[in-house]
């Protein structure tokens, strides 16, 4: 691995080894303290972030690196030069860029003209380091992901995205239940079927909240993604069947519940759930910087 942008070109065997190294990190993290001993990450943000920002922040230092945060809005970046450009100019000093951007193009102009590992902090398609917490949290809580049922329900994104990819590397069923109209990206579904192929997973997607019967998890994350200008009233009524709550919950049979955050409390999921005994949400949160320190202990060690 030289950069992390999706996990669409990655064997089933490269993801399991990952998420094995994620675990590792978390349990024995005085033997990896030295992994970016030296070594500069700029943390390179068009959007804004409490999770991703600081648990990379805090992380870096874990691993005996320093991060360097740039935030474009705050400091006026945006427009100034072309993203070629930057990454040539971060390149000169840095030994890795974490970026969250607005278009997965601008990464891939990143991974093209930077000379340093590049890793996707968020993008309008792809959250990686996301998808790669969750399922570590997963594994955690029922000790396997292989063979177990993640129910996403909502908005199909970027989130949806990569739980998908990842999801079918590892052998997690999937069931996806969005409203009409808001379907995830086709091609990247033909994508995560095909990955899916190779570990006899299934992925299922539908409008009706009743294919998440059986799951072993109703996954939940925000009606509007960061860069989605639509108001809020506009989608609301759509949206509101899909509420994850505890009658989603009875009807599903679902054991736990997962939310990227940030959460919208009594939106896409009640406050009930997000503090209730079924909420993975901290586990998640807490598991973002182990994930990613096995991404960067991948990428630099
Ligand atoms: N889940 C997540 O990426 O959170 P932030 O937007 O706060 O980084
Ligand atoms: N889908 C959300 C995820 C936030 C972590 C967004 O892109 O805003």
């Amino acid at each position: 691995m030289n950069s992390l942008l999706t996990f669409s070109n990655w064997t089933p065997e490269q993801a399991q080894s990952l998420l094995e190294l994620a675990l590792k990190v978390k349990q024995q993290p005085q033997d990896y303290t030295d992994v970016l001993r030296g070594k500069n990450i700029i943390g390179y943000f068009e959007k804004p972030s409490l999770r991703t920002r600081l648990s990379f922040d805090i992380g870096v230092q874990k691993l005996g690196g320093h991060f360097i945060y740039v935030d474009t809005a705050s400091s006026k970046l945006s427009g100034r030069e072309d993203a070629v450009d930057m990454a040539a100019n971060m390149s000169c000093w840095a030994d890795g860029i974490v970026a969250r951007v607005f278009s997965h193009t601008t990464l891939e102009t990143f991974v093209e003209n930077a000379s340093v590992p590049v890793v996707n902090a968020l993008c309008d398609k792809y959250h990686p380091c996301q998808a790669i917490a969750d399922y570590l949290s997963m594994y955690e809580t029922f000790g396997t992901v292989k063979g177990k049922t993640l129910a996403y329900v909502g908005d199909g994104n970027n989130v949806t995205h990569s739980l998908l990819l990842l999801g079918a590397l590892l052998g997690c069923h999937q069931v996806v239940v969005t409203p009409e109209g808001h379907e995830v990206d086709e091609d990247i579904l033909a994508h995560a079927r095909s990955l899916a192929e190779q570990t006899q997973t299934t992925i299922t997607t539908s409008n009706d909240v009743d294919a998440a019967k059986g799951a072993d998890i109703i996954y939940a994350d925000t009606w509007l993604s960061m860069g989605d200008d639509t108001p809020l009233e506009k989608i609301k009524a759509r949206f509101m069947p899909y509420q994850v709550n505890s009658a989603m919950m009875k009807l599903t049979g679902a054991s736990h519940v997962m939310h990227c955050q940030p959460a919208h409390r009594d939106l896409e999921i009640t406050s009930e759930l997000i503090d209730g005994e079924k909420s993975l949400l901290m586990l998640q949160a807490e598991n973002r910087m182990h994930a990613q320190n096995a991404v960067l202990t991948t990428l630099f060690a």
